[in-house]
């Protein structure tokens, strides 16, 4: 199994790749510029102690070689980002990251007109493609270290076959998911980041989070 992480130079896909590199799988950083994703995977596989598999490329050409795509890139560019690798998702899963911020009142929750970050790459992509949206309730600062994240991830998607392919990354990378439903709802979760940012100014933290609780929880995987 080979993950893209489309703009995974940046703090939040950095925190992925650092996860399920860790667990295993081999990863392709994609940026805007092969060197520059060069760098951030000799980083990371430094960061790892060298028994992983990182490499760096094009965002198109690590989607191209990827079973799954993950994009991490700030919203400004997600159309724009998806645009480019359109045709290399055909058949694959997308998971998408993003949180649809704008300037201005980050603390104030607005969609987009489809409804959700998420929702509008289901447009862009179209029906050959399995959308899913997870992480976005997830600082990178819990990701980018070792210790237990206390935060827990809800993931929808486009079909209940995505999202169980999803809830297996999340679990790699020792987190806790709950299906979440149909990718309507991502509405939410991409919203909840606004409050959960709103709550971090308030309280003066980085790191807010979400967890479930009055149900069992599935096992974390480490
Ligand atoms: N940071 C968090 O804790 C966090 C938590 C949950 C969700 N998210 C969401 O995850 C996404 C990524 O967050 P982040 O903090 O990692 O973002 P970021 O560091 O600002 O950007 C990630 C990457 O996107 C690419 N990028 C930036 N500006 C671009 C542009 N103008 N055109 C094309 N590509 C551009 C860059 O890659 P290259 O220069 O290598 O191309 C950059 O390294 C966002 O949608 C954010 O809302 C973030």
């Amino acid at each position: 199994m080979t993950i893209a992480v489309l703009g995974g130079t940046g703090n939040e896909g950095k925190g992925l790749v650092y996860r399920w590199a860790k667990a295993g799988y081999r990863i392709l950083i994609g940026s805007r510029t092969p060197e520059k994703a060069q760098a951030v995977a000799a980083e990371l596989t430094d960061l790892l102690g060298g028994e992983v598999a990182i490499e760096g490329a094009t965002n198109l050409a690590a989607a191209q070689s990827a079973n799954i795509v993950v994009l991490t890139v700030p919203y400004a560019v997600h159309s724009e980002t998806l645009g480019m690798v359109k045709e290399a998702l055909k058949g694959k899963i997308l998971i998408d990251v993003t949180v649809p911020l704008v300037p201005q009142k980050v603390t104030m929750v607005q969609m987009p007109p489809a409804g959700s970050a998420a929702q509008e790459a289901c447009e862009l992509l179209g029906e050959g493609v399995q959308v899913t949206s997870a992480f976005q309730n997830i600082s990178y600062e819990h990701l980018l270290q070792d210790g237990p994240v206390e935060c827990e991830v809800l993931v929808t998607g486009t079909s209940k076959e995505a999202r169980s392919e999803t809830l297996k990354l999340v679990a790699a990378a020792g987190l806790i998911g709950w299906d979440a439903g149909p990718i309507e709802n991502s509405v939410v979760v991409e919203g909840m980041t606004r409050v959960l940012i709103g709550i971090n100014k308030q309280y003066k933290s980085t790191s807010a989070g979400i967890r479930i609780i009055g149900v069992e929880a599935p096992a974390r995987e480490r």
